[in-house]
């Protein structure tokens, strides 16, 4: 996820404030680098840009004195290209007269740089909104004008994004939304464009909300709309937006976590594009193929993930690997590991302190290093040998969501491929999730009220579903301040089942293939006056023999991966469960006491 900006006013005036304004409204977007870019009738571009935040790099670039009567803003959320000068967008085509900038994934962004390069373009960064710009380039300079060479360049462009353009010596600038987010604003002495509401609201709340497939032309007070598909001229008049500010910035959910949860399809969509392109993927497998030893390291939620990865690496790749608390590495592993070894680190953010701790004692015994890493340009990235990016966009929630859903989806695409296995059924997930969102929340809230009152619980899974288990748990425990148990639903004789009494609440996610285990252990509590609730594919059995389902639509994949996928989707619930109870015990689910994003201490 990144941030784009653009503006045309009537008159030439000191744009600075408004970009600098709408950056800082953007920031939540992206925080790698920025860019500003003023257009003139006639001479040259004023690109200022560089790697940073909004408030430092509009200060060193002196954003604030930027004018003109047409100007675009970039915020980039780092996925192709380290966050540096270099790679910082607004990018300028091979002549300098075309400057353009994009939010979202062209994923064909490496054979494209080759192509372009091959053509004769000057191509300086690695970045993928410079081919948004070179794709616009190869067409405009074969004499198409900029509407047409836009609708032609989006054939050479795949993944999902939005982009914006403007030449010199024109009066307009061009945008176009492919998957990502795009809405302008238009006033009788201007018209801007945005990537989201809030981006604009300030400077106006007549709107207009543009569609995919969409291109829109704007001017000084005006605009049109072209589809993609047809050329044709698309009416729609703008609307009058009446979401506050707050609204608008968590896209209209009442918070950022319930957003990020929704946005699991779209940025699991984006995982799949990118890894069906990166040029990373072999190299990363490669590693893998070659090793003694494959580690998968993390804390917390990573952690797992790197646990379900761990499940998935044994069934489709037939290969052990070894799930370690990232903690715990040094002492478990420190000294048995050497250069015939590979650990995966995996960490939305790149920098927790006991992830770089592990990674210290791997490089001091000569391991390989492999990332699955939310933040491209942090530590974790600077040091890997190779890295995935998970493409997720900011994370805002501390509690992690659609990171920890995208690290599952990458393992199980990892081991996938290791186990040549064809990867294509994974398409459906991102609409079995979004189906998935829709028919659970309607069954979470009885569950809700019967954890009322309970501040002491367990959350049992066996296989596939243990590591789920651990998660479930752990996002009760961090927003609702319950203890909450993960637990293998096998070891819960072993001890725990002490703890029930009347009305003890017990909730099992259960995996297609271990229904008959489930349903013994199920009955373990319920004779003990324990309450359980099952989530899981339906089925007769669990609805005989718990007190409540919460069931998981049904999917239609090749049988091998029925319970695989089960797994990644059966965490929904959980999370959803888990911002509900949050609510009703009335805490803030996007910022629980005592916690952080990011833990760079030990
Ligand atoms: O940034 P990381 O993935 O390395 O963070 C690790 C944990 O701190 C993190 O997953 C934490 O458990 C989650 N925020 C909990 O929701």
């Amino acid at each position: 996820m990144c941030g784009i900006f653009g503006i045309v006013t009537k008159e030439i005036q000191n744009l600075g404030p408004i970009l600098v304004g709408a950056g800082e409204r953007l920031s939540y977007r992206g925080y790698d680098t920025v860019g500003a870019a003023t257009i003139p009738q006639e001479g040259v571009i004023d690109l200022r840009k560089d790697a940073g935040k909004i408030q430092e790099i509009a200060e060193k670039y002196n954003f604030q004195d930027m004018s003109g009567d047409r100007a675009i803003l970039q915020l980039r959320w780092a996925t192709f290209g380290a966050p540096s000068q270099i790679n910082s967008q607004p990018h300028l085509d091979s002549d300098g007269d075309l400057v353009g900038a994009h939010n979202g994934n062209v994923v064909n962004n490496v054979e494209l740089r080759e192509q372009f390069a091959a053509e004769g373009m000057i191509v300086r960064s690695e970045n993928d909104g410079e081919s948004c710009v070179h794709a616009v380039e190869r067409y405009h300079d074969q004499g198409f004008e900029m509407v047409e060479a836009i609708r032609m360049a989006t054939r050479d462009l795949e993944g999902d994004y939005s982009f914006v353009i403007g030449k010199v010596g024109e009066d307009r600038l061009y945008a176009i939304k492919k998957g990502s987010g795009l809405v302008a604003g238009i006033t009788e002495d201007l018209t801007c464009i945005g990537s989201d509401l809030p981006s604009i609201l300030p400077i106006t709340r007549n709107i207009l909300r543009l569609n995919d497939g969409e291109i829109i032309t704007i001017w000084a007070g005006g605009y049109e709309i072209t589809s993609v598909e047809d050329g044709s001229i698309i009416k729609r008049e703008p609307e009058i937006a009446d979401d506050s500010m707050e609204a608008a910035q968590k896209g209209g959910f009442d918070h950022f976590m319930l957003k990020e949860i929704h946005e699991q399809s779209q940025v699991a969509g984006e995982l799949l594009h990118m890894l069906d392109n990166s040029p990373d993927l072999n190299p990363f497998l490669d590693k893998l193929a070659g090793a003694r030893n494959i580690y998968l390291i993390a804390c917390g939620t990573s952690y797992h993930a790197g646990l379900l990865g761990s499940v998935y690496f044994n069934q489709f790749a037939g290969r052990a690997a070894i799930p370690v608390l990232a903690p715990q590495f040094t002492a478990q592993y420190g000294s048995s590991v050497g250069p015939e070894d590979v650990g995966i680190f995996i960490s939305q953010s790149g920098e927790t302190k006991d992830v770089l701790n592990a990674i210290k004692t791997a490089k001091e015994q000569g391991m390989g290093i492999l990332g699955l890493v939310n933040v491209v340009g942090s530590t974790l990235t600077l040091v890997s040998e190779v890295y995935l990016p998970l493409t997720c966009g900011y994370e805002i929630s501390v509690p992690a969501t659609k990171t920890y859903s995208n690290q599952v989806l990458a393992l199980l695409y990892l081991a996938l491929r290791y186990g040549g296995y064809n990867t294509d059924a994974l398409n459906d997930i991102p609409k079995i999730m979004d189906r998935t969102l829709e028919e659970v929340s309607g069954q979470i809230d009885r569950v809700v009220n019967k954890l009322t009152g309970w501040n002491d619980l367990y959350i049992l899974g066996y296989g596939l579903t243990y590591p789920v288990a651990l998660e479930g748990a752990l996002k009760l425990k961090e927003i609702t301040y319950t203890h909450c148990e993960g637990m293998l639903s096998t070891e819960f004789k072993h001890g725990p089942l002490s703890a029930v009494s009347d009305g003890y609440p017990v909730i099992f996610t259960v995996g297609p293939d271990d229904i008959p285990l489930i349903v013994s252990g199920i009955n373990e509590v319920t004779c003990r006056g324990g309450h359980v609730i099952a989530i899981g594919f339906q089925d007769s059995r669990l609805e005989g023999n718990a007190h409540e389902t919460i069931i998981i639509p049904e999917v239609d994949v090749p049988e091998e991966l029925r319970s695989a996928i089960l797994a990644l989707l059966s965490v929904i619930p959980l999370q959803i469960l888990s911002y509900r109870c949050s609510l009703s015990r009335g805490y803030d689910p996007d910022f629980p006491r005592n916690l952080s994003k990011t833990l760079t201490v030990d």
